[in-house]
């Protein structure tokens, strides 16, 4: 790191005033620029987890980038987050083509990191991207067509500033475009090697099966689901005797037994499985478009009180319980988080290092978690 001088001359003959923001930024910002440099360590504090019986590996914690890293937040922390990510060990990040805001920002965002701070690494890294939610207008925008998710892809590789991604996902299930169609779209990223990896998101059981059947006989590598999975939204255990799919499997065993891996999102459900809402006082946030306050009922309250209570016994913050829960033994591949500053992330990191639970802790759990209302923003596209 280059040492600079505490003045600079700021031009011929100017004299700096030592209040000014020019002398502020003549301190701060280094007269050459030298590339950023990730830590050496980097591969010391995680262990990585096999993504089904597929090749690929993830790290039990990948970062997405849905909010917190559009053009309403200052890249300067979004690069301070994202840095900070990767020299710990964070090797996936995830994005789609719509987050933001406005849609396509955080890629563009992202897109600046590859360019600069973590040019030298794209191969360290596991970059997602995804379509089916809607993007733009006119039919050609949203679900699960051949044209959209082929076009989709064609401009986040270029936000992204990348040849390809690592996984492409359809990021909905489609009640009108044939599973066919839409893991063929998938398939055909693949062979023209703009995507390494396919993977579904939000699919029931029951279609995740039959995508699973499509991409076999295509010989499409679909390694990954990535469903929603928290305490407060269990939809992926339900079937086989347990919650609304009481007659079907349920879509972790279907993954399972196809040998797929999962990336669980919104392990927090959005901040609420946080400290912010266990006093009575408003909850501190940042800022998010899709989440209300409407669950922080008096009821839910307590049971996060209690969920809390048990995280403590354990050593740990409830966002870490939360985390850890759905990477134990039977959960999830990854647990894909959200952060808006380095201090989330680094509470968040120390919950892989604490995956097992005793039966009296799951238990225990087990009374407390459950569904509220208003967490699973998805589940339009998993009942289909
Ligand atoms: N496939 C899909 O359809 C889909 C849908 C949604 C999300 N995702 C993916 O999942 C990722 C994560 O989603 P998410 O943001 O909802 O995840 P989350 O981990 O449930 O929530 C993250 C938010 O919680 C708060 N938070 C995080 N750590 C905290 C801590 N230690 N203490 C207090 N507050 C904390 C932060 O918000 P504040 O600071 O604002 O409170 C943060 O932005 C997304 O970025 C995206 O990649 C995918």
């Amino acid at each position: 790191m280059g040492v600079r001088p505490s003045v600079r001359p700021l031009g011929c003959g100017a004299s700096v005033d030592p209040m000014s923001e020019e002398r502020y930024y003549a301190d701060k910002v280094p007269e050459t620029h030298e590339p950023w440099v990730a830590a050496p360590d980097r591969y010391q504090h995680l262990e990585y987890r096999r993504v089904g019986t597929s090749g690929l590996l993830l790290p039990p914690i990948s970062l997405g980038l849905w909010w917190n890293f559009g053009d309403d937040r200052p890249f300067a922390t979004q690069r301070e987050i994202l840095r900070h990510a990767f020299d710990r060990g964070i090797t996936h990040f995830d994005l789609a083509n719509n987050y933001g805001p406005p849609y396509g920002s955080a890629e563009e965002n992202f897109g600046r990191m590859m360019r600069t701070d973590f040019k030298p690494y794209r191969h360290e890294l596991v970059i997602s991207s995804k379509a089916g939610w809607d993007m733009y207008p006119g039919p050609y925008g949203k679900l699960g067509s051949r044209k959209y998710l082929l076009n989709s892809l064609e401009e986040s590789l270029a936000r992204l500033s990348v040849d390809h991604v690592d996984i492409f996902y359809s990021h909905r299930a489609d009640p009108e475009t044939p599973v066919a169609e839409t893991i063929g779209a998938l398939d055909t990223a693949v062979r023209q090697g703009k995507a390494l990896y396919a993977g579904i998101s939000s699919y029931s059981p029951e279609r995740t099966a039959e995508a699973i059947a499509v991409a076999r006989e295509l010989g499409t590598p679909l390694v990954i689901h990535q469903p929603s999975y928290s305490l407060l939204n269990r939809w992926v255990e339900d079937g086989g005797g347990a919650g609304p799919r009481a007659a079907d499997k349920s879509l972790l065993t279907v993954l399972g037994e196809h040998g797929l891996g999962s990336i669980g999102f919104s392990p927090l459900a959005q901040g609420l499985l946080t400290s912010k809402y266990l006093d009575d006082e408003p909850a501190d946030r940042v800022g998010r478009g899709s989440f209300t306050d409407d669950a922080v009922t008096p009821e839910n309250r307590e049971r996060l009180r209690g969920l809390a209570a048990i995280a403590e016994e354990r050593g740990q913050s409830l966002a870490q319980l939360a985390i850890s829960w759905i990477l134990r033994p039977g959960g999830v591949t990854s647990a894909l988080i959200g952060a808006s500053s380095v201090e989330q992330l680094d509470e968040n990191l120390e919950a892989a290092a604490k995956t097992d639970f005793t039966d009296d802790e799951l238990a225990r759990i087990d009374a407390l978690a459950g569904t509220v209302d208003g967490v699973d923003l998805w589940k339009g596209s998993a009942d289909l």
